[in-house]
C-alpha cells in the first residue's frame, strides 16, 4: 500500500429495549444473551480513518482533542490484521452531541469506525461480518450498523463468527419517540466492561438475569412485529430495571444513580398512572431514556425537562444504519 486511502461513515447511537450486560468471551467481546435495540436518528458519530504510509504511529482525534485510547488501538491493530497492511491511520471522529454529558458514544463511535475502516482498507466485509467486526469495539457497536429495530445474536461459535446483529424491523414499523433526559452528572460511572465482569463474577442475581433476558427476547421479538408499543415499553422497562437489580446486587454494588434519575423515574411513572403511555429505560449511566408514542412526546418532554436535576431532554426517533458518505470528519 503507498497512497493513503481513506473513507469517512457516519453511525447513531442506539438504545438497547433488551440490554446486552454480560459476556461469553471477553478477549472476543462476545455476549453472554442476545440484545435488541432501536437505532436512533440523532447521536452521530462521524469518522473519517486515513491509512497513511507516512505515519510513524496511529494519530487519533475525538472531537479534534487526542484521544488514542488502548481499545482503538487494538481494534485498528485487528483491521491491519484483517487487511494484511502494517500502515498506520489517522482517525478524526466527531460526535455531534454534547460530550462530558455522560451520553456513551462507543456504539456509534465503533459502527463508524468498523464501516470507515472496511472501506479505506478495501475489505469487502459483508453486513454480518462488519457487525461482529464492530462488536470487537464495543458490543453495542454491533447493533448502530443496523437501522430500526436490531437484534444481537450472541452465537455459539468459540471464535465468535456468529455474533452479530441482525435487522428486525425498519425504522418506520413501530413509531416512538426517545427522550434522553441527560441528569446531574453524578460520580464517574464505571465502564460497561469492567460492571459486566464485576457483576458476572460477584453478583449472585446473575444467572436470573441471564435466564429472564432470554425469555424476554422472543416476548419482545413478537411486540416488535405486532407494533405493540405498549408491550415494548413495558418489557424495555421490565427488562432495564432488573439489569439494575443485577449491577446494585454486585460487590462493591454498581450504582449508575442519582437523585435526578429516580426523580424522572417517578415523573414517567406519574404520567402512565395518568393516563400517558411512557416507559423509561437506563443504560449503565444517570441518564433516563423515556420511550413514547409521537403524539405524547410533547407532553412527555415539558414534564421531564421540569423535574430537578434534568439539565437538558434530547429526542431522536428510530433511524437507518451506520453508512459511508464523502468528505472529511
Ligand atoms: C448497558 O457495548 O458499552 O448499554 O462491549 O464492553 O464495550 P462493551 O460494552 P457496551 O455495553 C452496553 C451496555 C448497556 C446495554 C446495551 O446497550 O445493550
Amino acid at each position: 500500500m503507498s497512497a493513503p486511502t481513506h473513507a469517512t461513515a457516519v453511525a447513531t447511537s442506539n438504545i438497547a429495549l433488551v440490554k446486552y450486560w454480560g459476556k461469553r468471551d471477553e478477549a472476543l467481546n462476545l455476549p453472554t444473551t442476545g440484545s435488541i435495540s432501536v437505532t436512533l436518528d440523532a447521536l452521530t458519530t462521524r469518522t473519517t480513518v486515513a491509512f497513511d504510509p507516512a505515519l510513524p504511529a496511529d494519530d487519533i482525534a475525538l472531537d479534534g482533542h487526542p484521544a488514542g485510547t488502548p481499545r482503538m488501538a487494538r481494534f485498528l491493530d485487528l483491521v491491519r490484521d484483517l487487511a494484511g497492511v502494517r500502515t498506520y491511520a489517522r482517525v478524526q471522529s466527531r460526535n455531534d452531541f454534547p460530550t462530558g454529558a455522560g451520553l456513551a458514544s462507543s456504539a456509534s463511535g465503533f459502527a463508524a469506525l468498523a464501516l470507515a475502516c472496511d472501506a479505506a482498507l478495501g475489505l469487502g466485509l459483508d453486513a454480518p461480518a462488519l457487525s461482529a467486526l464492530a462488536r470487537r469495539g464495543s458490543g453495542s457497536a454491533a447493533r448502530s450498523l443496523l437501522g430500526g429495530f436490531a437484534e444481537m445474536q450472541p452465537g455459539s461459535a468459540a471464535d465468535g463468527h456468529d455474533a452479530y446483529a441482525v435487522a428486525l424491523a425498519p425504522p418506520d414499523a413501530l413509531p416512538l419517540v426517545m427522550l434522553i433526559a441527560v441528569t446531574a452528572a453524578g460520580p464517574k460511572a464505571v465502564g460497561s466492561t469492567e460492571g459486566m465482569r464485576r457483576t458476572e463474577t460477584t453478583s449472585p442475581y446473575h444467572p436470573a438475569w441471564v435466564e429472564s433476558t432470554r425469555r424476554d427476547l422472543g416476548r419482545m421479538r413478537d411486540a416488535i412485529a405486532a407494533r405493540d408499543l405498549e408491550q415494548v415499553g413495558h418489557l424495555a422497562e421490565t427488562n432495564a430495571l432488573r439489569m439494575h437489580a443485577n449491577m446494585l446486587a454486585a460487590e462493591p454494588a454498581l450504582f449508575y444513580w442519582n437523585a435526578a434519575t429516580v426523580a424522572a423515574i417517578q415523573t414517567v411513572h406519574a404520567l402512565r398512572a395518568a393516563g400517558t403511555g411512557a416507559w423509561i429505560t437506563i443504560d449503565a449511566g444517570p441518564q433516563v431514556k423515556v420511550i413514547c408514542a409521537p403524539i405524547d412526546a410533547a407532553t412527555v418532554e415539558k414534564a421531564l425537562r421540569a423535574g430537578p436535576g434534568v439539565e437538558q431532554v434530547l429526542s431522536a426517533r428510530p433511524g437507518p444504519g451506520a453508512r459511508l458518505v464523502e468528505g472529511t470528519a
